[in-house]
């Protein structure tokens, strides 16, 4: 018997909003249309990092700053550089920081990652990434190189709303992006220098660890 649709909402209301604090962001999230890590994603990112202690956490995609202060405060210890395109959703994250109390950590940059990351020249032991998915082969390309050994690297959305796995036909406005996200799960398998898992979760994670 394998995990089905109940099972998936049984974990979902098992991972509760992990900060009565944040409730505020993902109803703000949810009016607004601004996707942000489902509870049970944002509970594994948690994980990993209380897990991983990272001192440097790079993240792509930051919308309203939700899964930067779950990071944040999974280990007071770290900093962490987040990049988002938005203008507008970068000021309301700039606020939000303020008020998680966590803006001394954080380096908000605005821009196209694909620019910022030809700019940064640090190594960042954990990395999460999860914008635009049309371009996570290039972000891949890039951030590899920012990956030291027993770094991690946390992939979301990479099965694209089933999109990626299925294969009936895929709507002209989609194609692109599940072509790209496939040559991409690709390419991250056969990649020698990571070793990396996929999670049934949320909208489909891979895990990345680089190992030399
Ligand atoms: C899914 S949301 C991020 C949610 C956030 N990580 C969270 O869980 O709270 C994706 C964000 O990535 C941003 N984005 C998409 N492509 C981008 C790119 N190429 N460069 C910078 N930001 C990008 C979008 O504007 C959007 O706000």
């Amino acid at each position: 018997m394998e995990i089905t649709y109940r099972d998936i909402q049984f974990i979902r209301s098992f991972h509760e909003e992990l900060y009565e604090d944040l409730k505020p962001l993902r109803k703000f999230a949810e009016e607004n249309y601004i996707p942000i890590a489902k509870p049970e994603v944002a509970a594994f990112l948690s994980f990993m990092v209380r897990l991983k202690k990272p001192l440097n956490i790079l993240e792509i995609g930051t919308a309203i700053g939700y899964s930067t202060i779950i990071m944040a405060r999974a280990y007071q210890n770290s900093k962490i550089v987040t990049i988002e395109r938005d203008i507008n959703l970068a000021e309301i994250a700039k606020k939000n920081f303020k008020r998680a109390k966590i803006e001394g950590r954080i380096d908000l940059i605005c821009g196209e990652a694909e620019e910022v990351l030809d700019n940064l020249t640090n190594e960042y032991d954990f990395i999460f990434v999860d914008a635009a998915k049309g371009q996570y082969l290039e972000f891949y390309k890039k951030i590899r190189e920012f990956v030291p050994q027993d770094g991690i690297v946390l992939w979301d959305n990479i099965l694209y709303k089933g999109y990626v796995v299925g294969e009936e036909h895929v709507k002209h406005k989609r194609r692109t992006i599940v072509y790209r996200m496939r040559e991409f799960i690709e390419v991250l398998k056969k990649d020698k220098n990571f070793y990396t898992v996929i999670l049934p979760l949320g909208d489909g994670l891979a895990l990345s660890i680089r190992e030399e």
